[in-house]
């Protein structure tokens, strides 16, 4: 009885002893009783394991909650024999109700409390990590995006927080594109400034002149003589021309920037071209200049008439090309022994409009065009040291 006793509380399962005739010997209740007559114990008694699951009627219908929890009275019975050389001295027969849910949640209570204490703990940890990798540098970008709308120039240091790693690249790139898109803008707005000072000086030259001649027409007396209308006339045709001459830059310039095509070209046809727009010059060419480089010839033109024009224009006797091949670029010095460029004007000199002779017609856009078209293909040109005359690196991408 104590062992029962004791297994029962450890099981919360009934237990009987019964004899081999199915009486019963021990337990808390029916001892005395036989239980032969039921179908697993009956069939312990022939020496089979046997189980049954039974359900209990109600006397009357238990409340509806309550039903639910108890499932509807459900116990499993099992019987085994006990079997000594070879034959069966007895059965344990035990029962039990299958504790219900709200029972079974309330005795673990402890355990579920861990569980939804470690689900939340992790939610929160999840939450935080999402936080601090996603949402905050979100948000920072957001608000980037909205400072760099105000035009704050500060908006495009790097973010604080990076998060992950795509978003760190995410907004390298988005801050990239934005601080490109504004020196853009920064360089459209210089230009037109410029461009419109450039053109106001010619048409308010042009309108003064036109004022005068009509003015002399109207007046019964001539106010001016006819030499004086000849140099006012030829003032207006000198600045139409100016005026001519920098639109042919403009569009020049609009063309070097567009983005190029595939084209490619090597620089012995462009310099055979280059000779004979300046036939009466001297233009000394040595090096690789068959290898292919990826521009077309009539851009690469561009490039080299106008170091050419500047440079016979500021007393050049004559213009050295010398051509390197390397692995990605064909670099190209183009020097001459003409003035020099003074320290002042040094770093202005690929500045659109700057010019150091406005009066013999200069635009200041020669070096702006060479410029644009080099890096819009990919290349470079910058001013080199040089003890004599003025020189230039050029660097072509090789096809
Ligand atoms: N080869 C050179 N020798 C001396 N000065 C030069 C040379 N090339 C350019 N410069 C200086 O750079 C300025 C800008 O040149 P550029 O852009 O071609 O405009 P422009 O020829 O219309 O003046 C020139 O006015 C001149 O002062
Ligand atoms: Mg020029």
């Amino acid at each position: 009885m104590p062992i029962i006793l004791e297994t029962q509380k450890v099981t919360l399962a009934g237990f009987r002893i019964l004899d081999p005739q199915g009486v019963v010997i021990a337990g808390r209740q029916e001892v005395g009783q036989s239980l032969a007559h039921i179908e697993e114990v009956a069939a312990a008694l022939g020496g089979q394991y046997s189980a049954a699951l039974r359900i209990r009627m109600p006397d009357k219908p238990p409340p509806p909650i309550y039903s639910i929890s108890r499932g509807v009275g459900v116990h499993v019975f099992s019987a085994m024999p006990v079997i000594v050389n070879d034959h069966v001295a007895g059965v344990i027969y035990t029962s039990r109700t299958p504790s219900n849910i709200f029972d079974h949640l309330y005795r673990e209570r402890g355990k579920f409390l861990l569980a939804t204490l470690a689900v939340l703990l992790a939610t929160v940890a999840i939450g935080l990590m999402f936080s601090r990798t996603v949402t905050r540098p979100m948000r920072e970008l957001v608000d980037r995006a909205a400072r760099i709308g105000r035009g704050d120039r500060n908006a495009f240091q790097p973010l604080q927080h990076y998060g992950t790693r795509e978003l760190a690249q995410l907004s390298d790139s988005f801050l990239d594109m934005a601080q490109q898109l504004s020196r853009r803008s920064d360089y459209i707005a210089t230009f037109s400034a410029h461009l419109t000072h450039e053109l106001k000086s010619p048409l308010t030259s042009i309108r003064g002149a036109a004022e005068l001649l009509q003015d002399s027409l109207q007046s019964k007396s001539d106010t001016l003589t006819r030499s004086e209308q000849q140099s006012f006339i030829s003032n207006i045709l000198g600045d139409v021309a100016r005026l001519d001459a920098m639109s042919q830059r403009l569009r020049e310039l609009a063309r070097a920037e567009s983005a190029p095509q595939n084209e490619q070209t090597s620089l012995s046809g462009v310099i055979a071209n280059l000779k004979s727009r300046f036939a009466q010059r001297t233009i000394v060419a040595s090096g690789d200049l068959d290898r292919p480089i990826g521009m077309s010839g009539e851009k690469a033109l561009i490039v080299l008439a106008h170091l050419a024009d500047n440079a016979f224009r500021h007393n050049a006797r004559s213009v050295q090309l010398e051509a390197t091949a390397e692995a990605s670029t064909l670099r190209m010095t183009v020097s001459n022994d003409g003035d020099p460029i003074s320290n002042a004007n040094s770093d202005k000199i690929f500045d659109a409009f700057f010019t150091t002779r406005r009066d013999s017609g200069g635009t200041g856009m020669g070096l702006a065009i060479a410029q644009a078209v080099m890096v819009s293909h990919g290349g470079t040109i910058r001013p080199l040291p040089s003890r004599q005359g003025v020189a230039f690196a050029l660097e072509f991408p090789a096809v």
